[in-house]
């Protein structure tokens, strides 16, 4: 093993300022892995991070993305869980592995404040790790632990979502077609948005039933509206923030819920919340999930051999491209990088 490696490292915001440079490969301590990274993806979050949208203090140099997949080069002392050779991803939040979410975890997450998974090596404590089912490539695996235990958390952990139930989903990113996965794994019929006929004949044919484009159709709750027969939807997937959260509330049935994921639409916009209250809505947040979330994600996707929809993967060099293929929208599914 030589005593170098390479790693993507942002010193101020900006896409143009993500950079390969070469630092130490670390040794493990006590409790810790050294893993070699094989694959990364990436996530809105990374895009919003390397920009400086997320979080204008973070301290840099920064190592971005939190998705990633690699195999355990070396063990540390006093490690039990993990040997030398086994297929791992570091999980989200360092810490957080049962139970509701709690606000250190927030400043335990890799990409941002701690360094992320776009480098050869990445010391990560075993506790913090997961297994991954043998099925998956190393590029769909990289694809899961944010966006599709996100998609997890929301339609079988806060849900869940039943059979029969009508399931929204907007968009065809990330997230949202591992909803489309996991909707269709709960039997649930399923409407998704789109502002790309093309995707939405692709949705189609993961087991969308409806499909709505939402730049033809501006009122595309209407739309919903019209296809649930006057009743709403049972779940919303709601990714899309303040900019789409009025229509998600006036597609939602009365009692049903609405989980908030993410801001692609933006951060401020005037909101009615009358019909929250009225109708008796659920809004649900949803930040990941924890490592026993993940854990029972990763058996569900064995047993039913789930396929992460990666759209492109790209090298470890054209990690700048990556992310601005991610920021042009052109993706459908998930946006990989081969490290
Ligand atoms: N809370 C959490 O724990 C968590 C975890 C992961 C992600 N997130 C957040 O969830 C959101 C999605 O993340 P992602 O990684 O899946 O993003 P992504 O892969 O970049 O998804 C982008 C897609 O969303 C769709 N979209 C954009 N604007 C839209 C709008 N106004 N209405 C409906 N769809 C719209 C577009 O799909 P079409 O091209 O089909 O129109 C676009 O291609 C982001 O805001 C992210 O920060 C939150």
């Amino acid at each position: 093993m030589s005593a170098t490696q390479k790693a993507q490292v942002f010193r101020s915001f900006g896409l143009d300022q993500l950079k390969m440079e070469e630092r130490d490969i670390p040794r493990p301590g006590a409790g810790e892995l050294l893993i070699q990274m094989k694959a990364a993806s990436l996530n809105f979050r990374d895009l919003l991070m390397v920009a400086g949208q997320y979080n204008p203090k973070l301290k840099m140099p920064m190592v971005p993305c939190s998705d990633g997949v690699g195999v355990v080069q070396e063990v540390g002392p006093h490690c039990h869980r993990f040997k030398e050779g086994a297929r791992v991803s570091p999980i989200f939040a360092r810490g957080w592995h049962d139970g509701p979410a709690f606000r250190e975890m927030l400043k335990s997450t890799h990409g941002g404040p701690l360094d992320g998974t776009l480098q050869q090596y990445m010391l990560v404590p075993e506790a913090d790790v997961v297994s991954i089912p043998d099925y998956l490539t190393d590029e769909e695996a990289a694809a899961i632990p944010c966006a599709g235990l996100t998609a997890w958390s929301a339609v079988v952990e806060k849900g869940p979502v039943r059979p029969g139930e009508k399931l929204l989903i907007l968009g065809t990113g990330g997230v949202s077609m591992f909803a489309l996965q996991f909707g269709v794994l709960s039997g649930a019929e399923i409407i998704i948005t789109s502002g790309n006929d093309e995707k939405l004949e692709r949705a189609k044919t993961m087991g969308a039933h409806h499909t709505i484009n939402y730049r033809d159709k501006p009122s595309w709750e209407k739309e919903v509206y019209r296809i649930t027969g006057g009743r709403g939807v049972d779940h919303v997937i709601e990714v899309g923030g303040v900019g789409t959260l009025e229509k998600s509330i006036r597609s939602v049935r009365p009692g049903g819920s609405i989980y908030l994921i993410g801001v692609l639409a933006g951060k401020e916009a005037p909101l009615d919340l009358t019909p929250v209250l009225m109708q008796d809505i659920r809004i649900q947040g949803v930040v990941v999930g924890s490592r026993r979330a993940f854990e029972n994600m990763n058996q569900a996707l064995a047993v039913h051999k789930v396929r992460p929809v990666v759209d492109k993967v790209f090298s470890f060099e054209e990690t700048t491209e990556a992310f601005a293929y991610l920021k042009s929208g052109s993706h459908f599914g998930k946006v990989c990088i081969r490290i």
